[in-house]
């Protein structure tokens, strides 16, 4: 069993991928800054898996502190999360998000070549693909020039480890697109909690549904889709956790840097999202259609053929599971983690 570093582990997929990685007997060490996550998050990680992990206080920025980390613990491997994902907030403070993302994934790598660790995990996004590509978007389709500054450090992030594994072939790196990740654990212990007004659409609609917000905007009633809403690959947290003790395993073996999507392969618009919701929690939304979202595309849904076939990754769980789930967490902890 190997020893795992988690960067931005106490965050929603990180919280999730620990418990995976402890149940699957790996040790695990997080590194987190908690600038959008609560430490609660970690004793819950811990209560449910009925085991330890190790959890150090600090910044991917901050190289000192990185190299007492791989000083003091023999890792194996690095999964990487830390970073912001805010897209609306990308746009206001770009130079934040260039620093945390780009820079903190700089300062990590140059840590682990320092400590020899050439074993990395990265969570990048299906928003690098070109927007002219039609879905299913398969990893051999076009990147582009994402609409978003939080999308552009995804790009640049993923274009700097292929050069480092080029030039390197120490390196084994697995890119992981994620799609639309959705859904809790099915304890409801652990989930998404976003800090202020939500950006998605998952925690704005159990939001809706627990009370914290009046309405859900619809944003955009006339795409080109099955009802006019927008179409996306909505995948519960837990598969995506899976996929990335997936990669770690295709990894051990493995010299260069790959791409894989993460995604189901289904495509669900906000209606029928809005819709299965209802039926499955057996609880009104309240919503109203509003303006297309700026950088919204109509569809975006993954061709997760490679996933499965060099990973051995088999997404479990269907919409309704994702959305009973995201709903069971939401309403044991209305207010998230500051319960
Ligand atoms: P999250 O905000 O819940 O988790 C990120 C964690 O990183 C947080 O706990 C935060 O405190 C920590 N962090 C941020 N900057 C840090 C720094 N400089 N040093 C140390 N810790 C730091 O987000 P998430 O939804 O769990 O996303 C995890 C990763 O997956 C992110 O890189 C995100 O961009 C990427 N991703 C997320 C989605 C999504 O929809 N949630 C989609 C695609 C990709
Ligand atoms: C968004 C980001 C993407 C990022 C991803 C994960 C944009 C343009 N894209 O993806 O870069 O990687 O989040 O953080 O912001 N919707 C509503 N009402 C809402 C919220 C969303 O109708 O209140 C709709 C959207 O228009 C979209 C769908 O729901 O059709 C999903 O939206 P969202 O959850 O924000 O994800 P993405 O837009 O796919």
């Amino acid at each position: 069993m190997a020893k795992i570093l988690v960067t931005g582990g106490a965050g929603y997929i990180g919280s999730h991928t620990c418990v995976e990685l402890l149940n699957a007997n790996h040790s695990v060490v997080v590194v987190d800054n908690l600038s959008n996550s609560s430490e609660e998050a970690l004793f819950r990680v811990q209560q449910l898996t009925g085991k330890s992990l190790d959890f150090v206080q600090g910044d991917i920025r901050d190289s000192t502190l990185l190299d007492q980390v791989f000083a003091q613990y023999s890792i194996d491997a690095v999964i990487h999360f830390a970073g912001l994902k805010a897209v609306g907030e990308s746009q206001q403070i770009p130079l934040a998000y260039f620093d945390n993302n780009i820079a903190g994934s700089i300062s990590l790598v140059k840590a682990m070549e320092r400590a020899g660790v050439f074993k990395l995990v990265f969570s990048s996004s299906a928003t690098v693909y070109d927007e002219a590509n039609t879905s299913p978007l398969n990893e051999d389709m076009p990147t582009g020039m994402p609409s978003n500054n939080y999308g552009y450090t995804k790009l640049i992030v993923e274009q700097m480890l292929e050069k480092l594994a080029i030039a390197d072939t120490r390196w084994s790196i697995a890119l992981l697109r994620y799609f639309n990740p959705v859904g809790a654990h099915q304890s409801g212990q652990i989930g998404e909690d976003p800090q202020g007004i939500p950006n998605n659409l998952m925690p704005y609609v159990t939001q809706v549904a627990v009370g914290r917000r009046q309405k859900l905007s619809i944003f955009g009633d006339d795409y080109d889709t099955i009802d006019g809403t927008g179409v996306r690959d909505y995948i519960h947290v837990v598969d995506l956790a899976n996929a990335h003790l997936c990669a770690l395993n295709n990894r051990l073996n493995a010299v260069g840097c790959r791409a894989w999507n993460i995604g189901t392969g289904n495509g669900s618009s906000v209606l029928q999202v809005k819709d299965t919701f209802e039926q499955v929690n057996g609880v009104a939304i309240a919503f109203e259609f509003a303006p297309r979202r700026l950088g919204d595309v109509a569809t975006s849904f993954a061709d997760n053929q490679r996933a499965l076939d060099e990973l051995g990754w088999v997404p479990r769980y269907t919409l309704e599971d994702m959305l009973k789930d995201s709903w069971n967490w939401q309403k044991q902890n209305p207010q998230g983690y500051s319960n």
